[in-house]
């Protein structure tokens, strides 16, 4: 597994890491699977992608207790991020949503605390007091936003008084370039690491046809990879991406364990970026 640095700090996260939107439920809590997500989310681990991103919102919380139990008994240190919802921006409501998610997830301090999407109705600057707060008193290590535009991203960091905003959470896949336009150059020149979210298109990329599609797949049939492996490559051939695909099961963790130790050459990523334009 390759690293890279979160934001401009001294930390180190792998460049693909677990994601567990579904494991534990979507919108309501559901511990159908949870066996699965466990055992796909530990092998996830097990084979070096020790960053988990959950949220409050996942599963209303039950995803957050189905993490508590994959790092129950582990002595390996893993960067564990969760998610805020915009309902709870407001001062208050930020402290006691961080302190509800560390009690399910079983921890003392988050790695990386996360402003799920923007709110219109509680100004940054007061969400941002609270962050701040997380951080003094060891609740968070972090802050990180996500799906936030570049003057969003801006206006959060100006309302924080000594803390750095070290990552920005948003899509970016082959099949959705938007951030390309100003999210990414901004966090690369910023130094704020971008969480490439549904890098497989929630799944369009595997199930996916027509031109482009043949094109990744003889670029995939040429590298001995699976067309999967070569999206999420081509993603993490820019700097500062970091991603965090679907870990719900064994087998797409295993595949997806193995994108990051070997690099497009430019050609194949010249062909990709253009079948994908
Ligand atoms: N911040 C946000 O607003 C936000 C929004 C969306 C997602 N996220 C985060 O990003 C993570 C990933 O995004 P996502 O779940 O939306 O989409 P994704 O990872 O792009 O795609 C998930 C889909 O791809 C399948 N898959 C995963 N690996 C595969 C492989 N190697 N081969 C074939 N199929 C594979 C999954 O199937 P299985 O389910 O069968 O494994 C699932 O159907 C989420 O889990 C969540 O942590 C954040």
């Amino acid at each position: 597994m390759q690293f890279r640095p979160l934001g401009r700090t001294h930390d180190s996260i792998p460049f693909v890491g677990l994601g567990t939107w579904g494991i534990g439920g979507e919108m309501g809590p559901d511990s159908s699977r949870d066996k699965a997500g466990i055992e796909a989310l530990r092998l996830g681990l097990d084979l070096e992608m020790k960053f988990i991103d959950t949220a409050e919102m996942y599963g209303a919380g039950h995803s957050e207790e189905v993490v508590a139990r994959v790092l129950e008994g582990r002595s390996d240190r893993v960067f564990v991020a969760s998610k805020v919802s915009p309902r709870h921006f407001a001062y208050d409501d930020v402290l006691a949503a961080a302190e509800k998610s560390l009690k399910r997830l079983g921890l003392k301090q988050m790695d990386l605390y996360q402003l799920h999407w923007p709110s219109s109705k509680i100004p940054i600057s007061e969400t941002m007091r609270a962050m701040e707060k997380l951080v003094k008193d060891g609740l968070t290590r972090h802050i990180g936003v996500s799906n936030f535009s570049v003057e969003q991203m801006k206006e959060a960091q100006q309302s924080l008084s000594h803390e750095k905003i070290v990552s920005n959470q948003v899509e970016y896949s082959l099949i959705d370039r938007s951030v390309e336009a100003r999210i990414l150059p901004y966090c690369q020149k910023e130094g704020l690491t971008l969480i490439a979210y549904s890098p497989l298109g929630q799944g369009k990329i595997p199930s996916g046809r027509g031109s482009s599609f043949k094109i990744l797949d003889e670029i995939s049939g040429k590298l001995g990879k699976s067309r999967n492996q070569v999206a999420l490559n081509w993603v993490l051939q820019h700097d500062s991406v970091v991603t965090i695909p679907k870990a719900a099961d064994t087998d797409h963790v295993k595949e997806n364990a193995e994108v990051a130790d070997w690099k497009l050459d430019s050609e194949d990523y010249q062909r990709l970026a253009k079948a994908f334009s």
